[in-house]
């Protein structure tokens, strides 16, 4: 244990939309710089919000254990956005975090978010706080990482959800159209879409049109083909007021007459026991991030480069968006295996 580094109070907070993995992290943050380290660490409550109200707790070593395989954050997390100014009070908070940072006696702070709070992490660096953030999302969608926690899991649950669409499917030969999350980006639509067999893939990154969605189904129910699954992100470009899932199954209704069905997945993407893969990479996440505050390294976001867990400067990520590139490779492939993007006539 390294004499330099003991003693160091190490905060930890999680904000955001949740998703699954944040947990290992936490556990991988904390194991690391109690153990390896003997740092002090701080888990702050609800995001943003328990800094600017001082709720945090002193995490021991005991209270990081069985937490590797549970959803959710045990933190707590909102969407506050510290930089903005308060409703009420008119205040800028960020002032009050800078306060109670100090106050708390930090040495540094680990902030677990996806592309909104790296953004935040990022101007809490520029104003001389130590931060570090830790890219966690089921969109996939930060910027500077090739991938996130909780993705994964997000990835398998919606494809299980679509292979049991299949079946029903087939016993009616209907359209079957479930929408997954993904506002900006379509990366959980793109991987589901394809690993669970989706006909017709719809991703917010690459216009569609529906006359060719419609032309597509029709042409596949003419080809014997009993049943199709259309997978949409619920980003892509529709009328205000309805969701994503229910203009395309309507549109799909009305311009080929076939029978037509629609489920949106929901929260049930974000929710439960983190996949293997997302248990390694948020642990990996957390202890890289604990070796980043021991060296004296701040301002940086932690993130997976091929297969090396590194860091880029939080300042060239945060209010960046990851989105699929229309001619991705995978999309590629699939359009050669009669896959619909709703773009181009098949
Ligand atoms: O976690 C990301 C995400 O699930 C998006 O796909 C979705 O649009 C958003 O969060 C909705 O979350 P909330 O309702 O918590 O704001």
């Amino acid at each position: 244990m390294s004499l330099a580094t003991r003693g160091m109070k190490v905060g930890i907070l999680t904000a955001g939309g949740d998703c699954p993995g944040i947990n290992a992290a936490i556990r991988g943050v904390g194991k690391t710089a109690i153990i390896e380290y003997g740092m002090k660490v701080i888990g702050i409550s609800s995001g943003f919000r328990g800094l600017i109200e001082k709720e945090y707790i002193e995490l021991d070593e005991t209270q990081l254990s069985g937490m590797l395989t549970l959803g959710g954050t045990i933190l707590g997390t909102s969407r506050d956005k510290p930089f903005k100014n308060d409703p009420v009070t008119g205040e800028n908070m960020s002032k009050i975090i800078k306060k109670n940072y100090k106050e708390i006696g930090l040495d540094a702070l680990v902030v677990i978010g996806g592309n909104g709070t790296q953004k935040t992490a990022a101007k809490l660096a520029a104003e001389g706080l130590n931060i570090i953030g830790l890219p966690k999302t089921i969109d996939n969608d930060v910027y500077g990482t090739d991938v996130t926690f909780g993705f994964d899991t997000a990835v398998s649950i919606a494809t299980e959800a679509i292979d049991r669409l299949h079946s029903t499917a087939n016993s009616h030969k209907r359209i079957m159209v479930i929408e997954l999350m993904g506002h900006n980006a379509g990366w959980l639509t793109l991987y589901s879409g394809v690993a669970g067999g989706g006909d017709v893939i719809l991703i917010p990154e690459i216009p569609y049109d529906m006359d060719i969605v419609a032309r597509y189904l029709e042409k596949r129910s003419k080809n014997k083909k009993p049943y199709s699954i259309v997978v949409v992100a619920e980003g892509i470009a529709k009328p205000k007021g309805t969701s994503a899932a229910s203009f395309v199954a309507q549109s799909i209704k009305e311009k080929t007459g076939l029978e037509t069905r629609e489920t949106i997945l929901g929260y049930v993407q974000r929710g439960g026991s983190p996949t293997p893969m997302d248990r390694i990479l948020a642990t990996r996440y957390g202890a890289h991030a604990v070796e980043l505050i021991a060296e004296g390294k701040f301002g940086l976001m932690v993130c997976k480069d091929g297969e090396t867990i590194t860091s880029v400067p939080l300042d060239q990520v945060g209010g960046k968006l990851k989105l699929v590139p229309p001619d991705h490779s995978i999309v590629k492939k699939s359009r050669k295996m009669g896959i619909c993007f709703g773009d181009k006539k098949i």
